[in-house]
């Protein structure tokens, strides 16, 4: 059974006694509601590290004010049942309360006034985009930007979206310091903007990137997924299906990327889902791609009623 601690510096402790003893600690740091994705990257870093560290904590950070903050599932009892049928295990289940919260409110409520004359003047990030940790007057103004990286795709629709994420998985680096850290290539860009994170600042870890774990129709699992109606779950499948298509006419010799991006598009249009975006870009630099001349990922997002799903699968050519 893995030991559940909620305090930040109890965590340090307990890493850092870890490492002392020489044992290597490996994160995975998810938003709980946890699906086989998320267990295969436990598995993952069983490869890699004497002892895991599976972090849940639903991030107010990365979520704008009208975003699914209040209606992300969350079931932290199913979590630990599931975390407990791990092979192998997880030593710890790091479970904060809030980790925007430093504890003053003198000083919580300096920087609401701060915050709100700021606001007046410029604007939060300079583009109006507010995450719903200020939209609560948090004392929190401290925010990690991977500049280019988070620009497209999901960064063009969800804007304080990757700051938010680059900043609590910095926090989450600092508080539990582990030797390595997994993400899933489900979000592939956020593991390119991790990555690119860690090495621009410095951070003495190991990032490790794990496959995509689909349904057996094929659909990505996503916490969210949930939250489909049937119908919309059925839906939803035109993602991956056109996706492999795609690939399939890819290897085939179709290296048109716009043709490609087409493909998909009509075929979530069909479906009855409304696209935010399908790009087909450089895997590293996430540049988009007109040919498929090197390694690409073709990614996808989309509506399928009120839950966004997103998807992605490589081309490598
Ligand atoms: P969450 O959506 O809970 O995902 C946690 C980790 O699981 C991420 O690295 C994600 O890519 C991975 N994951 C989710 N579904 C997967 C699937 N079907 N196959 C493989 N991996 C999958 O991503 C987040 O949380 C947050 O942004 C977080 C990184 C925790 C920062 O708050």
């Amino acid at each position: 059974e893995p030991q559940i601690i909620r305090d930040k510096d109890q965590m340090r402790r307990w890493s850092r006694a870890m490492r002392s003893q020489g044992k290597t600690v490996g994160l995975v740091p998810t938003m709980g509601y946890l699906h086989d994705g998320h267990v295969s990257l436990i598995r993952e870093a069983h490869n890699h590290t004497d002892l895991i560290v599976v972090s849940i904590y639903v991030n107010p950070g990365q979520f704008s004010p009208s975003e699914d903050l209040s209606t992300y599932p969350s079931d932290f009892h199913g979590d630990i049942q599931k975390l407990m049928a791990v092979p192998g295990g997880v030593d710890v289940v790091f479970n904060p309360h809030n980790l925007y919260d430093y504890g003053t409110s003198k000083n919580a409520n300096a920087n609401e006034a701060a915050r709100a004359s700021d606001d007046a003047r410029v604007g939060n990030g300079g583009n109006g985009a507010v995450s719903c940790v200020e939209e609560n007057g948090l004392g929190h103004e401290t925010w990690v930007r991977v500049e280019r990286l988070e620009k497209g795709m999901c960064g063009q629709s969800r804007p304080v979206f990757f700051r938010g994420v680059a900043t609590i998985v910095s926090k989450l680096f600092n508080i539990v310091e582990p030797d390595v850290a997994v993400f899933g290539k489900k979000d592939y860009q956020q593991w390119r903007i991790i990555q690119r994170m860690v090495r621009d600042l410095d951070f003495g870890i190991r990032v490790i990137g794990s496959e995509i774990v689909r349904e057996k129709d094929g659909l990505a699992m996503s916490s969210r997924n949930v939250r489909l109606s049937p119908e919309e779950r059925e839906k939803a499948l035109s993602i991956s299906k056109s996706l492999s298509r795609a690939r399939l006419a890819a290897a085939k010799g179709q290296t048109n990327c716009k043709e490609l991006r087409d493909l998909v598009a009509q075929a979530i249009h069909e479906s009855g889902g409304r696209l935010d975006y399908a790009e087909i870009v450089d895997q590293e630099s996430l540049e988009q791609a007109k040919e498929i001349r090197s390694p690409v990922v073709f990614c996808v997002a989309a509506w399928f009623g009120k839950v966004r799903l997103i998807d992605n699968m490589e081309i490598n050519i």
